[in-house]
């Protein structure tokens, strides 16, 4: 373990005001993807998921349904960890802000901050939106929307919904110290936000000049006070960052704790949703910076998933507190967990908002995974099962008499499946894979294994051929592992190699020739059985 380089992701910590929906999961799902493609690639991966449960918002959602705000957040826990047992989240972690490890490393942050002098006690007078746990100054305010009739009120900017005024004694963070160092970090390391078009956005914001952040609460006491100044709890989003450090040992005792900060930190990548860059993008590295701590490798921001909204006609951002937020359940009703899966992370592209259409959800499950590749392992395994004896053929040794396609395709297939895996484009990895499905389909149409079974001369081809097929379903099972891990190890072990699944050597397992040959291989029921068009 100790010489595998380490790869550490994380999701944004998921505000507990109410049940995780598709949105929620697509960037948890974004985040198990990648962390299962490194763990392939010989990295050590730690992979933290969790809930933010403090502030205004989490704390106004317990009064709404007569709870203390600490039993309103047991209560909602399960809605979060069984979904994402249940959507396969291999996460190593699960962090809730309302534990104690996270209270000393919050508290250990601010004091690193006085001492280092970035802080000072101040007053805020501004607005501030619950929904978005946001500041917003009286120059940002939307002041009506026709649309809505919502004329002579004060909205928020970002998500058109009423904001509330906020007049108290606040601590400051020095977010204006930072502008040039950021700048920097966006200039030296075009990478640190992906993809580009977030880059721009956070860059102009950040060229409009930075004002210092109000990062303490004192008119409510839902959250992690100061260590310094009891009455005061620290802002909700100062809080919530600082767990992606908290995870990795940052303010905890001990010298385990500390080897660990030094081996996982920084953070190769935080996945998170267009919504909150600017905290992760400005925020985030400045609060770093301030402490004297390295920022992480990248943020991935992805788009909104999107519904349309039957009043105005218009397409909204789906999410907890608007109430429009459609179940995983049904989804996973539909496709089974893996299509789920599948669909959301190869046809929903990161970079762009999605639209979600159950019309198009029928059509990628049925074309990719019910027509092409549960077709390829049903026709290929039952060929074997038959011509050899429920078995697969031995490994052909005269294979240079013979024409092979399908090894063409595949060669050289990880390194550029790996390529747009690391880069979150798995739309074209998947891609990938599927050329290599489809070139076995029309191998088959091409060979006919029916026709050389008929002739005993032919046999040397006939093995030759369901040797290829059965090798084509080998690779593209160890490549489509990420996406669909439950039905990718079926296929593997239909052919007696669920051994290779859980391979930290992509390359290795997926070497061309790697089957053995002669091992027993099971038929068995369709994997993604054809759904009926709507
Ligand atoms: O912002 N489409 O929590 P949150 C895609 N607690 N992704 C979506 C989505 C949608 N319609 N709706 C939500 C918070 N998400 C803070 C984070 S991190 C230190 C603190 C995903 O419950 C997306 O990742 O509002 C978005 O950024 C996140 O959920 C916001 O979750
Ligand atoms: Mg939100």
């Amino acid at each position: 373990m100790a010489d595998k380089p380490s790869y550490y992701i994380t999701t944004p910590i998921y505000y507990v005001n109410a049940a995780p929906h598709l949105g929620t999961a697509y960037s948890t799902i974004l985040a198990d993807v990648q962390a299962r493609f490194r763990r392939s690639m010989g990295y050590d991966v730690k992979f933290l998921t969790g809930l933010d449960e403090h502030g205004e918002k989490v704390a106004q959602s317990a009064e709404q349904h007569d709870m203390t705000p600490q039993a309103w957040c047991d209560s909602l826990v399960p809605a979060f960890k069984d979904l994402w047992a249940e959507l396969e989240i291999t996460n190593d972690d699960f962090i809730r802000t309302t534990q104690e490890r996270q209270t000393r490393a919050v508290q250990h942050l601010w004091e690193v901050l006085r001492d280092r002098g970035y802080i000072y006690k101040g007053s805020y007078d501004g607005w501030y939106c619950v929904p978005e746990e946001t500041y917003f100054t009286e120059t940002q305010v939307h002041h009506a929307d026709e649309e809505r009739h919502t004329e002579g009120q004060h909205l928020c900017p970002d998500c058109g919904r009423p904001l509330e005024r906020v007049q108290e004694e606040s601590w400051f963070f020095k977010l204006s110290a930072f502008q040039e160092p950021l700048l920097k970090l966006y200039r030296e390391h075009p990478e640190f936000v992906e993809p580009e078009i977030r880059r721009n956005e956070v860059i102009s914001f950040v060229e409009g000049g930075l004002k210092d952040l109000s990062i303490s609460r004192t008119s409510f006491n839902w959250g992690i006070p100061l260590p310094f100044d009891e009455k005061h709890v620290t802002y909700v989003w100062f809080d919530a960052l600082i767990n992606y450090l908290t995870a990795v040992g940052y303010g905890q005792p001990g010298e385990e704790a500390a080897a660990e900060l030094a081996r996982r930190w920084p953070a190769q990548a935080h996945i998170v949703g267009k919504d909150i860059i600017r905290f992760h993008c400005v925020i985030w590295p400045a609060m770093l910076m301030a402490a004297g701590l390295d920022v992480p490798g990248q943020v991935f921001a992805h788009g909104f998933l999107m519904v349309k909204n039957e009043e105005t006609g218009k397409g909204e951002k789906m999410s907890k507190s608007r109430g429009n937020a459609i179940a995983p359940r049904e989804v996973m009703d539909l496709l089974g967990v893996e299509g789920y899966r599948y669909y959301f992370m190869t046809d929903v592209v990161p970079g762009t908002d999605g639209a979600i259409s159950f019309g198009r959800m029928h059509q990628v499950y049925n074309a990719d995974l019910a027509n092409s590749w549960g077709n390829l392992i049903s026709r290929s395994l039952n060929m074997s099962a038959k011509y050899f004896d429920g078995c697969a053929p031995a490994k052909p040794a005269a294979a240079d008499a013979f024409e092979n396609p399908l090894a063409q395709v595949a060669e050289g297939i990880v390194g550029r499946y790996a390529a747009k895996m690391g880069a979150f484009a798995y739309g074209e990895a998947a891609a990938e894979v599927m050329e290599l499905v489809h070139a076995a389909n029309h191998y088959i149409e091409d060979a006919e294994p029916w026709a050389l079974a008929k002739d005993p001369a032919k046999a040397d081809e006939l093995a030759f051929v369901i040797y290829n097929l059965l090798e084509a379903i080998r690779i593209a099972a160890h490549l489509l592992m990420p996406f669909m891990p439950q039905t990718s190890t079926e296929a593997l072990r239909r052919i007696s190699c669920e051994a290779e699944a859980g391979t930290d050597d992509l390359a290795a397992a997926c070497a061309w020739g790697g089957l053995a040959g002669g091992q027993p291989v099971e038929k068995g029921d369709a994997l993604f059985p054809r759904l009926q068009e709507e």
